[in-house]
């Protein structure tokens, strides 16, 4: 074997080592995507529920986070189980200066907390309260 065809095989055959490498460097990259896009998502809400999270980002989002932060009210995780009641809660969203001027304790207590920040009034439906309370029990853990 002369020379000049010594080189060219060498010269050949990096270029094949080199190929055979980039190649499985695109594989490894495919099989990340992969893993990427099996990630789990958030736990879904029922029906009723997505339904109330549009009128809660419609209405609610300005003044209450889902999440235990106040901001100028208080935050919304675990309301459900800490107001009085659901009928108490209906009253109070739909005319919250009705139920503190009653005297209710714990409406009052509350309004003091929040340095007497009044709450907006709502007139919702029986059928829009019921879907705001779901996503308030469903996403307010
Ligand atoms: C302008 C601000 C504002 C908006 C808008 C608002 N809130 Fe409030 N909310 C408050 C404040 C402030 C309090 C604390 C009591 C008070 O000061 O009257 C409160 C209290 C509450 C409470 C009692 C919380 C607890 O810890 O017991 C509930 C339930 C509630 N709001 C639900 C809602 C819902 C549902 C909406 C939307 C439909 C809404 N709020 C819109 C300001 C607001």
């Amino acid at each position: 074997m002369n020379f000049k065809y010594f080189t060219l095989s060498i010269a050949l055959s990096t270029g094949l080592v080199a190929c055979g490498v980039e190649s499985k460097n695109e594989q490894n990259q495919t099989t990340n995507a992969k893993t990427e896009e099996t990630t789990p998502k958030e736990p879904k809400l029922s029906e009723l529920a997505l339904k109330g999270e549009q009128l809660f980002q419609a209405n609610c989002m300005q003044c209450h986070l889902i999440s235990k932060d106040a901001l100028i009210g208080p935050g919304m995780s675990g309301v459900a189980k800490r107001v009085p009641s659901k009928e108490w809660a209906k009253k109070f969203i739909n005319n919250s200066q009705a139920v503190i001027k009653s005297g209710d304790k714990y409406a009052v207590a509350l309004y003091e907390k929040y340095n007497k920040s009044v709450m907006t009034s709502f007139n919702f439906s029986d059928e829009e309260f019921e879907s705001l309370w779901q996503y308030l029990e469903e996403a307010g853990q």
